[in-house]
């Protein structure tokens, strides 16, 4: 079984199952930890915003301009933010470890 380990803006750690091939907003908002996700992934409000533990963010595919253009509006970027609705899941990424953002 697949893990998301997900650090929530209380320092509480939940490991989540996810589902091929959905976004991991998607996944996030599915287990009701507080992810918003509000225009459903077209990068238009950047509620998805998370950070990957930076042992992570190299395994990612990296972003798309559009997704760079968006963390840059935000006032808590980090260098391994990224908005959580361009991130597809799919197995290599099992054991991915991210925190949330409180906005
Ligand atoms: S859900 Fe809106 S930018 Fe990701």
């Amino acid at each position: 079984m697949s893990l998301i380990h997900v650090e929530d803006v209380d320092g509480s750690i939940h490991d989540l199952e996810p589902v091929e091939g959905w976004r991991v907003m998607e996944i996030l908002r599915g287990h009701g930890i507080g992810m918003e996700g509000t225009c459903g992934g077209a990068v238009a409000c950047a509620s998805c915003h998370v950070i990957l533990d930076p042992e992570w963010a190299a395994k990612v595919p990296p972003p798309r301009e559009e997704e760079l253009y968006k963390l840059d509006e935000l006032p808590l970027v980090q260098d391994t933010s990224r908005l959580s609705c361009q991130i597809i899941w799919s197995g290599e990424l099992d054991g991915l470890r991210l925190k949330l953002v409180e906005e």
